[in-house]
């Protein structure tokens, strides 16, 4: 992938830019329908903005509308500023999605009419070695989503206790080996790079298995993030800056947020569900973006 190419920080920058259109927008076609069919006036709030592929299909389908972009990763957000510079429509903003109140006080923007989550990580994200993403590129452990914050992922495991590793990989990762993996971490400390941890995992259970390696590394992402507890806050207070009648859509990738959804739309007062229910990916799509294979998306109105 680019980074890979242009290793040098002078040349990231360029580089995202040329990589910004690597990330495909997951369902778009769905996401663009259920906010085209009920809007053409107000803000929407894209609070996981990412390369901004969601919100550049958008903001050409609904012309009347005015768009906030967020996103926690400066990188991301440098992609963002670029891409919509010459839209005065998309005004972009570094920050979690739990700040969004606060941005739109700051802005003096009305409560919003859409909002869009679409959560974990980007294309972008993942390939860049330098973000420690990804078991297939060496890089420091790091995967935090906002680099100048935070604990890394390496910080993480050469100090926590192996019994708190072991519940991260068995409860965000959902893997059964998770007590054997983490023995094996805490007796090959200090880990620091990507491979090196992929190495330790790999010799735990004695063979390579992407699918394994996929599920402790999404699992140290979630915790590097806290992104349970950050999406935890941002449904706390949702209904304090969306309008009654909102539409708002959530894209997750892991079935402890989507269970947080489904709750979210069914069983709050606030909120009722959109039909149908939930919407995943079709065979073509997932043929075209391996990514997209694990998406829900659930969409709700704000009552
Ligand atoms: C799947 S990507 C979004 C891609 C985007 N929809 C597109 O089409 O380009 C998820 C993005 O969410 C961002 N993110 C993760 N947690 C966040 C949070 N708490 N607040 C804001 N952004 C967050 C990540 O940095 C990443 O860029």
């Amino acid at each position: 992938m680019c980074a890979e190419r242009y290793a040098e920080d002078s040349l990231r920058s360029h580089c995202n830019q040329i990589d910004m259109l690597s990330h495909v927008p997951v369902m778009a076609d769905e996401v663009v329908d259920f906010f085209t069919g009920g809007l053409n006036e107000g803000l929407l709030v894209d609070g996981t903005a990412g390369a901004g592929g969601h919100l550049e299909m958008l903001s050409r389908a609904m012309p009347g509308m005015s768009f906030l972009a967020v996103d926690r990763d400066p990188a991301a957000v440098s992609i963002l500023r670029s891409r919509f510079s010459d839209n005065p429509d998309v005004i972009v903003r570094q920050g979690s999605y739990t700040e969004v109140p606060d941005i739109i006080k700051e802005l003096g923007l009305r409560n919003a009419s859409a909002a869009l989550f679409d959560l974990g990580l980007s294309s972008i994200q993942l390939d860049d070695p330098l973000r420690g993403f990804s078991y297939r590129h060496e890089g420091p452990l790091d995967m935090r989503f906002d680099d100048s914050t935070g604990t890394t992922a390496a910080e993480l495991l050469n100090k926590m206790t192996e019994k708190k590793i072991a519940d991260i990989i068995y409860n965000y990762g959902e893997e059964g080996r998770s007590r054997r993996i983490a023995k094996a971490i805490v007796r090959n400390r200090p880990v620091n790079t990507t491979l090196e941890l992929a190495e330790i995992i790999d010799g735990s259970i004695r063979r390579n298995s992407f699918k394994i390696l996929s599920r402790v590394f999404q699992a140290l992402r979630i915790a590097v993030n806290e992104e349970l507890d950050q999406l935890d806050r941002l449904i706390d207070d949702l209904d304090s800056w969306t309008k009654v009648g909102a539409r708002i859509a959530f894209i997750t990738f892991h079935s402890i947020e989507d269970r947080k959804i489904k709750l979210l739309f069914r069983d709050t007062p606030s909120y009722r569900q959109h039909s149908p229910r939930w919407v995943v990916p079709g065979e073509d799509e997932i043929r075209k973006n391996s990514r997209a294979r694990s998406a829900r998306l659930r969409m709700g109105i704000r009552i």
